[in-house]
């Protein structure tokens, strides 16, 4: 069941379909949501693209933090970015959290393809297939860690993986 406060945290690898599940759940559930990256841009008042490349990747990441930290108690639906996982400080916010954290997993295939489609990650850009295979193999065990619950994604539309979602309430 999930925790009180009723704040819910999505986690998982980039295109995970993290923020389109999260707003089908909102939609669902009728709970406001709220996407990190975007609280990001709006404080920063520059794209995730234009961060990285004027802050550079540890610019961005002390934002997320510092978003990451506020929407402990957000009451709704928080979609994360994927890379999340990647500061002890941040395991240490959601490991300490009142959120219910919720780990999508994927598969690498149905990432990619998507990742593909969608674009527009500056990490993507820089990284080759094995240093993406490689930080997939990295961010794995940290969300199954931090998360309360994994819901399986691979072959589910948005609606069906939100539903499943939302019985936990
Ligand atoms: C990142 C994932 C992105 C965004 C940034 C870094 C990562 O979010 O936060 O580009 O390190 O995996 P999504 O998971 O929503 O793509």
């Amino acid at each position: 069941m999930i925790k009180e406060p009723q704040t819910l945290m999505l986690v998982g690898f980039m295109g995970a379909g993290k923020t389109t599940v999260g707003q089908e759940i909102a939609r669902q559930h009728q709970s406001l949501f709220i996407d990190v990256d975007s609280e990001i841009e709006r404080i920063a008042n520059q794209s995730i693209s234009e961060i990285f490349t004027t802050r550079g990747e540890t610019g961005f990441r002390e934002l997320e933090t510092q978003v990451l930290s506020e929407v402990q108690t957000f009451n709704g639906i928080v979609a994360t970015g994927g890379g999340v996982v990647e500061r002890a400080e941040n395991l240490d916010i959601l490991r300490d959290s009142p959120a219910t954290v919720i780990y999508l997993h994927g598969n690498l295939e149905s990432t990619i393809s998507r990742l593909l489609l969608e674009g527009q990650r500056p990490l993507l850009q820089e990284k080759s297939a094995v240093a993406f295979f490689n930080l997939w193999q990295q961010r794995d065990p940290k969300y199954e860690r931090i998360a309360n619950f994994t819901v399986e994604t691979v072959g589910k539309t948005p609606e069906r993986i939100a539903a499943e979602i939302v019985a936990l309430f």
